[in-house]
């Protein structure tokens, strides 16, 4: 939630307008995180403003990017042809949480009217309350509803201190951070620091790309600690463009681009080269050089390796789609695909995942599973549950990140935690899993973010290996948890010789899964049409019990999600306690009836819709006459084994609720109030 983008160029010129169309570009690439206002803070053209001669330009806007970067090309005050050999810009794109979504609570956030610190900010800043009292007695006057103006104000406030007058800059945001609580990623410009920046974070993610026009000086920055802040002098800290220690370009003829965001897909079309900030460093450039920093020595590495990114620009773009989530779900046969590469053996039924391996034994000797997520990686949870009970023999528990933690869940040391998750930066999810880190248990992340703060966390893991998913509403990523977790479950039953014919179909199952998905794709057009006659209609119903009651959570989720219109998944076992007073020939229902242990069970239910008038459309498999000849309307699936069909139900309600969305016109990858990654508890 929220994006962060900034761009630093050293020694290699560049106009304003180049510099604005990458800061337009890098948000635009972020926007999945919040679309609720976005905004920029550039050099302006010198007015003398401060003693450097430099004055920041401060530009906001309510609604998506596209909005602020209209309103950039009409400024008639900027020249756009102006080139700059050294300059700092920061963006932000914004999920609101403190304060409503307009101009003013937009970001950057500033510490005066004359901009001398502008802060763009990801996360929570807890005790903001208590800060702002503080500097509120001290004269500051706050213009904004937000937790982040202390962190402007608080840098201004204490670079008036008399003991800050030789600081560096990276010194001086050290100071601020330390008063911080909450989750957060910062990134930092100011008047007092031209052709500098400072970036740091403590939960929220965080990279910067590097591209250099010639050969840079390491490939690993130590890090610096700085031990005379923990001691209280701050007058003999290293001063931060010092060389040693930093990364920079050996040539001094040569030139640096430097690149911070909260996500990798808006570096990559700029450098594959990038550092990952872990929690608590401060980065900082100067000079053209970036330097890490942190205030004490803590749990890691005393170094960060420059990584290459392995994503390709063409998983971030839209191609020939008419938005992300159609896309994300039309490559479904590819991500499931590259979720079981290498990993499954299907000649001789052999499941191998490598980021379990040294954690086997206790893995296998535990008493209890617990999946643990949120939104749509809950559900996955949900969907696999069965199969894990049967194939581990233990006792799973599905739990929602933020209930599990409400509740104090009792956690032992001889517990399996798993930690479901996309992004790998959910709130709720990173701190259930700190709960149960400290409770002993041993943590393993399922996500499709390799870097991310789940997947550094947790002892072990699955990668899921879907590519990289932008729209909001996830449909690629739930599929290929289901495949990670029936694979975990595999993993479990590898000796038992009494489940061998079980786990072969399971097997076979899953090498057929990605010509299955296909089949069910050539449905669009009947899902297309059974759109066009639901997407007036005010509510939806979705049932069905067994392996498919995750499937129609998760339908209703997507259906609420980008059509907001009511939709609700329901267990028909649960539908004679209530629900069916909801039932009559006008409200909608579709029922999932797989041909599985809980078909009898299914079409009991069935026949108690169609009793009271209603008018069914059910999801079976293609040569079920009895079912099709019962239902209002079908549509057909191809069959698999009953712990995967679920994924091959799911795709026909991804498809509906985005002909439904499109024939609402509803911008289906950005749908209102919601973002991808939900960073706040
Ligand atoms: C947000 C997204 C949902 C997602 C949930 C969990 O609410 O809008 O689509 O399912 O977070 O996200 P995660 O990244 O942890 O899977």
């Amino acid at each position: 939630m929220c994006g962060i983008f900034a761009y630093l160029n050293y020694r290699i010129p560049k106009t304003r307008r180049h510099i604005l169309e990458t800061l337009i570009k890098g948000l635009q690439r972020l926007e999945y995180r919040g679309y609720d206002s976005a905004g920029v803070a550039i050099d302006a053209p010198s007015k003398g403003a401060h003693e450097n001669g430099k004055q920041i330009c401060v530009v906001k806007q309510q609604g998506k990017v596209e909005v602020l970067a209209e309103k950039l090309r009409g400024m008639a005050e900027f020249d756009f042809n102006d080139e700059m050999l050294c300059h700092v810009g920061i963006a932000h794109t914004r999920w609101a949480t403190h304060g409503v979504p307009n101009e003013v609570n937009s970001h950057p956030q500033r510490s005066d009217p004359e901009n001398e610190f502008v802060v763009v900010h990801n996360g929570i800043v807890t005790n903001y309350k208590a800060l702002k009292k503080l500097l509120e007695g001290k004269g500051f006057k706050f213009e904004s509803e937000t937790d982040t103006e202390v962190i402007p104000k608080m840098l201004k406030y204490l670079h008036q201190q008399p003991d800050a007058k030789d600081i560096s800059f990276s010194t001086l945001v050290e100071r601020v951070v330390k008063e911080l609580e909450g989750a957060f990623a910062i990134v930092v410009k100011s008047v007092h620091f031209p052709g500098e920046v400072v970036a740091t974070k403590r939960g929220s993610p965080l990279l910067i790309g590097v591209a250099c026009s010639g050969e840079l000086s390491t490939d690993i920055i130590p890090i610096r600690y700085c031990k005379s802040i923990s001691e209280g002098d701050h007058s003999k800290v290293v001063p931060q463009n010092n060389p040693l220690g930093s990364l920079h370009p050996v040539d001094v003829e040569c030139g640096v681009e430097y690149y911070f965001a909260s996500d990798a897909s808006a570096i990559v079309e700029h450098t594959r080269r990038v550092i990952f900030v872990e929690d608590d460093d401060v980065a900082a450039v100067s000079g053209g050089h970036l330097s890490l920093h942190r205030v004490c020595r803590g749990p890691g590495q005393d170094c960060r390796a420059l990584q290459t990114l392995e994503m390709e620009l063409q998983q971030i773009v839209k191609g020939s789609y008419n938005s992300y989530m159609q896309k994300e779900i039309f490559e479904q046969p590819d991500s499931v695909l590259n979720t079981m590469r290498g990993r499954l053996k299907f000649e001789s039924n052999i499941v191998m995942l490598g980021g379990l391996k040294d954690h086997v034994k206790v893995i296998k000797r535990c008493r209890r599973l617990i999946l643990i997520g949120c939104g749509t990686s809950y559900h996955a949870a949900l969907a696999t549950r069965q199969v894990l009970e049967e194939l581990s023999e233990l006792p799973v528990m599905v739990e929602l990140a933020s209930d599990f933690l409400d509740r104090h869940t009792p956690v032992f040391r001889d517990d399996v935690c798993f930690f479901i998750s996309q992004s790998g930066e959910t709130a709720d999810t990173l701190m259930a899993l700190h709960f149960c880190k400290e409770n002993g248990a041993l943590t393993v992340g399922v996500t499709n973010t390799v870097g991310s703060s789940i997947s550094r966390v947790t002892e072990c893991g699955i990668h899921i290996n879907a590519g990289p998913e932008i729209g909001v509403a996830s449909t690629k990523a739930y599929t290929s948890q289901v495949v990670a977790l029936v694979m975990f479950a595999l993993f479990m039953s590898e000796d038992r010789i009494s489940m061998t014919q079980r786990r072969k179909e399971i097997f076979k199952g899953l090498e057929e899964l990605p010509d299955q998905i296909r089949k069910v794709l050539q449905i669009d057009s009947d899902v297309k049409e059974l759109a066009g006659e639901m997407y007036k209609q005010l509510s939806l119903l979705i049932m069905g019990r067994g392996y498919n009651y995750a499937t129609c959570l998760e339908g209703a989720l997507k259906i609420k999600e980008i059509t907001y219109m009511h939709s609700e998944g329901i267990l028909s076992g649960e539908l004679k306690h209530g629900p069916l007073a909801l039932i009559d020939d006008k409200m909608p229902v579709i029922m999932i009836i797989p041909r599985d242990g809980t078909y009898t069970k299914c079409h009991n239910a069935l026949k108690q819709v169609t009793a009271r008038r209603g008018l069914p459309v059910v999801l079976c498999e293609e040569n079920d006459k009895e079912t099709i000849s019962l239902a209002f309307k079908a549509l057909l699936l191809p069959s698999t084994v009953d712990c995967l069909q679920g994924i091959l139900a799911v795709i026909p309600l991804q498809l509906l609720s985005l002909h439904i969305a499109n024939l609402r016109n509803m911008d289906v990858d950005c749908p209102r109030n919601l973002a991808k990654s939900v960073t706040v508890e």
